[in-house]
C-alpha cells in the first residue's frame, strides 16, 4: 500500500484506523486495495458508532492519500458510493512535463474505478474540496444524473444544484449514459494476449460521441494486466481517454508505473483517435512502448 494511505489511515482516531487498516490490508490481499465492500462499510459505522455521513467524511484523508501531485501538490480525495454498497476510493493523479488539460480529477478517478469494477450506478459522492465545473459535467453523463449527491465537508447537495441547466448527453439525442450503457462485445482478436485484452476492454468502453471505441491493458513488471476504456463525455473535454483510464486504476491499485513492462491500445476507426496522447501520457511515466491496434 503507499506509504502515504498508511499514514493517513495511522493518523485516524483508533477503533476507526485499526479495522480499517485491517480491511484495506485484507482487500489488497485479494487485488482490490482501494475500496470498501458494503459489508466492510457496515462494520466501520457499527464499530465507531459515526453515522454515513460523519464516516464518509472521516475517511476523506485515506482518499486523498492515493493522489499523485507533482504539479499541484493538492490532494483531492473522494469517495463513490454504487448502489451496490461498495465505497470506491479516487483520486487526482497529474502527469510531470504534460499539459495541465491530461490531469485525472479525483471525481472521474473514482468514478471510473466503480465502472471498471463492473458498477452500473452511482448514487453519491463525497468529497474533500468542491467539485469543478468539468467534473460537474463528467458526474452529468453517470445514471442518476441529476441526482447524484454530492456531500462536501461544507453540506450536502444534488447535481442539481450544483449543475442547474445542465447540457447533457440528451441534448445530443443520445439515450445511453456512462456506466449503464449496453458494452459492444467486439468479435475476438487472435494473437498477444496484451491486445486481446486491450480490444476486450474496448467493446466494453462508453464512445456514443465519436464512434472510436477504445481500450487500454497495462502489464506491471511482474506481469500483471489490467485495462482501462474510454468514457466519453457529452461535453467532450472532460472525457477520460483509455489511457488515463487504465493508469488511473494501476495508481489506485498500488502500482509502481514507472515500471509498467507493456502497454496496448485498441481502438475503432472513426474520426478521432487516442493514439498520440496515449503515447506521450504513457511515456511521461514509464519505458513501456504502446503496442496499436486499429480496428477496421
Ligand atoms: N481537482 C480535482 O481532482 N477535482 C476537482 O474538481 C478540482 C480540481 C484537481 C485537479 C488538479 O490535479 C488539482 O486538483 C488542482 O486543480
Ligand atoms: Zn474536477
Amino acid at each position: 500500500m503507499l506509504t502515504e494511505v498508511l499514514s493517513a489511515i495511522h493518523a485516524l482516531p483508533t477503533p476507526l484506523a485499526s479495522l480499517l487498516a485491517a480491511q484495506l490490508k485484507a482487500n489488497q490481499a485479494a487485488g482490490t486495495p482501494a475500496c470498501l465492500h458494503a459489508s466492510q462499510w457496515q462494520a466501520l459505522l457499527t464499530a465507531t458508532g459515526l453515522d454515513e455521513t460523519a464516516l464518509s467524511l472521516a475517511l476523506l484523508p485515506v482518499a486523498a492519500a492515493f493522489a499523485h501531485t507533482p504539479i499541484s501538490h493538492f490532494k483531492v480525495g473522494v469517495i463513490a458510493q454504487a448502489a451496490s454498497g461498495t465505497r470506491y476510493f479516487g483520486a487526482n493523479f497529474e502527469f510531470p512535463d504534460q499539459p495541465l488539460g491530461a490531469s485525472i480529477h479525483a471525481e472521474q478517478s473514482a468514478i471510473n474505478h466503480a465502472w471498471l469494477t463492473g458498477e452500473t450506478r452511482l448514487l453519491s459522492l463525497t468529497v474533500n474540496a468542491s467539485p469543478c465545473g468539468h467534473c460537474r459535467q463528467f458526474i452529468n453523463e453517470t445514471p442518476e444524473g441529476q441526482g447524484v449527491q454530492i456531500l462536501l465537508p461544507q453540506g450536502r447537495y444534488s447535481l442539481a444544484q450544483l449543475l442547474p441547466q445542465a447540457f447533457g448527453p440528451t441534448d445530443l439525442g443520445i439515450s445511453q449514459v456512462l456506466m449503464s450503457a449496453s458494452s459492444r462485445p467486439l468479435a475476438p482478436i487472435a494473437g498477444d494476449p496484451l491486445l486481446q485484452q486491450a480490444h476486450q476492454a474496448a467493446g466494453a468502453s462508453y464512445a456514443p460521441y465519436s464512434g472510436c471505441l477504445a481500450g487500454v491493458a497495462l502489464e506491471s513488471a511482474c506481469g500483471e494486466i489490467l485495462c482501462g476504456r474510454s468514457a466519453e463525455n457529452a461535453a467532450y473535454n472532460p472525457s477520460l481517454p483509455a489511457m488515463q483510464s487504465a493508469l488511473a486504476l494501476a495508481h489506485l491499485q498500488g502500482w509502481d508505473l514507472s515500471q509498467i513492462r507493456r502497454a496496448a491500445l485498441v481502438e475503432t476507426n472513426a474520426a478521432t483517435s487516442q493514439r498520440p496522447h496515449a503515447q506521450l501520457a504513457l511515456a511521461s511515466l514509464c519505458q513501456a512502448k504502446l503496442d496499436y491496434l486499429r480496428l477496421p
